[in-house]
C-alpha cells in the first residue's frame, strides 16, 4: 500500500551515461548552489527564469549561486507560453555568449514547463549541449516536465514542434516553491498527479483519493511524497522508453483529446492540466464503451477529478471540429493517432484502433 512514505529524497533517473539524481525536499531551494557544485558543474553559468517568478525567488536563488562560488549571468523573459518561442532561444544564446559561457557551465531553469521547456532547448543546442539544471516551480514541472528530457520552442504552426530529447544533468525540487503558485495552475498540475495514478500505480490512486484535500492545501507531508512518487513512476517508465517508441506513450494519457480541446480554444480557456483532466475523461468513457474498463473505476477517475476541481465539460464545444482538430495532428504524428485507454486502475494499454463513431460520441459528452 502507498503510503506516502516510500521514496528516497534524492531518486535517480538512470539512462546510462544520461543518469541524473532529482532532489525532493522542502526549502532546498537555498541549497541550489552547492548541489550545482557537488555534480561538478559551473563556476559559470546562466539562469533563465521569468519576471513573475523572478519577483519570488531570484534573491534566494542568485545568493545560494553566489554562495557557492558559481558566477551566473540571469535572464528574465516575460510570463507566458507565448515566448517560448525561437527568438526568445536566440535573445538567451545571445546572453550565453556574452558571458562567455563554456561546455561545462549550466543553463539553470528556474520557472514552471514554459522556461523548463525553452532553456533546456537552449541547453540542448548552445554550444552543442552545456549542462541543464532543471529547478522546477509549478506543480506540473515539478512532477512532469523537468524530468525525462522532453525540450522544445513552439512554431507558428503548433505548440513544441521544434525540441529534442535532452536529459538535465540535475533536477532540484523545492515542494515549499509551490506555496506562491496560484491555486488554479495546482489544480492543473494535480491533473498530471493522477494521470500517473491511472496509468501505472492503482495504490497511488487510492492514496490521491485519500488525502486529495490536503494536497489541495498544500501540506507538505501529502505532496512531497506525491511529487516523489511521480518522478519515481516518471523514471521508471523513461528508464524503459527514453524516446517514446513505446512505454513512454502511456504518459500520453488524456493528451490526444486535451492537445484538441487547447487548440480549439486557443490555449486561451483551459489550462494544460485541465484540459489533460477531460481528455482523461474522454478515453475513460472510450475505453468503458469497449468494454476494457469498468464503469465503478471510472467513476472513481470522475470523482477524484471533480474533488480536485477540475472541469468535467467543454460546454459549447463543437465536437465535430475537436475530432477534426484530433485527425490534423494524426497527420502531424504520420497517420498513427494513438490513445492511451485504462484497463483497470494502475494498468493501461495503447489502443490504434478506435472507431471513428466510438470518439465522436465521447467527444458529444464531454461537451454536453
Ligand atoms: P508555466 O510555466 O506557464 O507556469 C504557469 C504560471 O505559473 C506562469 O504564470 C508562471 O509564471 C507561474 N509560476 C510558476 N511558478 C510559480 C511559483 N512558484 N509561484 C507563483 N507563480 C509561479 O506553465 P506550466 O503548466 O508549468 O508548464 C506548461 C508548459 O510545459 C507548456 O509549454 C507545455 O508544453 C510544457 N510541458 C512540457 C512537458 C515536458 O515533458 N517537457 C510536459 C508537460 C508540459
Ligand atoms: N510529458 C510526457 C513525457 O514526458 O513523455
Amino acid at each position: 500500500m502507498f503510503e506516502g512514505k516510500p521514496e528516497p529524497q534524492c531518486l535517480e533517473v538512470e539512462l546510462g551515461p544520461r543518469s541524473y539524481p532529482v532532489y525532493i525536499r522542502a526549502g532546498c531551494l537555498k541549497h541550489l548552489g552547492k548541489l550545482i557544485i557537488q555534480a561538478g558543474l559551473g563556476p559559470k553559468g546562466l539562469l533563465v527564469t521569468n519576471t513573475t517568478v523572478a519577483d519570488y525567488y531570484a534573491t534566494l536563488t542568485q545568493s545560494s549561486l553566489e554562495q557557492a562560488g558559481l558566477q551566473v549571468r540571469s535572464v528574465a523573459i516575460p510570463d507566458g507560453e507565448a515566448y517560448k518561442n525561437l527568438e526568445w532561444a536566440s535573445r538567451l544564446y545571445d546572453a550565453a555568449l556574452e558571458a562567455q559561457l563554456d561546455r561545462r557551465s549550466p543553463v539553470i531553469a528556474l520557472g514552471g514547463g514554459v522556461i523548463g521547456d525553452l532553456a533546456g532547448f537552449v541547453a540542448a543546442t548552445y554550444l552543442r549541449g552545456v549542462p541543464l539544471v532543471q529547478v522546477p516551480t509549478t506543480l506540473l514541472a515539478q512532477v512532469d516536465s523537468s524530468v525525462g528530457g522532453k525540450v522544445a520552442v513552439n512554431h507558428i504552426q503548433g505548440k513544441n514542434l521544434i525540441g529534442s530529447f535532452y536529459q538535465p544533468s540535475l533536477v532540484v525540487i523545492d515542494p515549499h516553491i509551490l506555496k506562491t503558485l496560484p491555486a488554479r495552475e495546482l489544480i492543473a498540475g494535480l491533473a498530471e498527479v493522477i494521470k500517473y495514478g491511472v496509468i501505472w500505480d492503482a495504490e497511488f490512486f487510492a492514496f490521491l483519493e485519500e488525502k486529495v484535500e490536503k494536497a489541495l492545501v498544500l501540506s507538505m507531508e501529502v505532496i512531497e511524497p506525491i511529487i516523489a512518487r511521480c518522478c519515481a513512476i516518471k523514471a521508471e517508465i523513461v528508464k524503459l522508453d527514453e524516446r517514446e517508441e513505446g512505454i513512454r506513450t502511456l504518459l500520453n494519457f488524456g493528451h490526444t483529446v486535451g492537445h484538441a480541446v487547447e487548440t480549439l480554444t486557443h490555449y486561451q480557456v483551459y489550462r494544460h492540466g485541465e484540459a489533460v483532466a477531460l481528455g482523461m475523461l474522454a478515453a475513460g468513457w472510450i475505453a468503458l464503451e469497449l468494454g476494457r474498463w469498468s464503469l465503478s473505476e471510472f467513476q472513481r477517475l470522475r470523482e477524484l477529478l471533480q474533488r480536485t476541481g477540475l472541469p468535467l465539460h467543454v460546454p459549447g464545444a463543437d465536437p465535430r471540429k475537436l475530432q477534426e482538430l484530433m485527425v490534423h495532428d494524426k497527420k502531424n504524428l504520420q497517420g498513427a493517432l494513438r490513445w492511451v485507454l485504462p484497463r483497470s486502475l494502475g494498468q493501461a494499454e495503447i489502443n490504434r484502433q478506435v472507431p471513428e463513431e466510438l470518439v465522436r460520441r465521447a467527444l458529444e459528452k464531454l461537451v454536453s
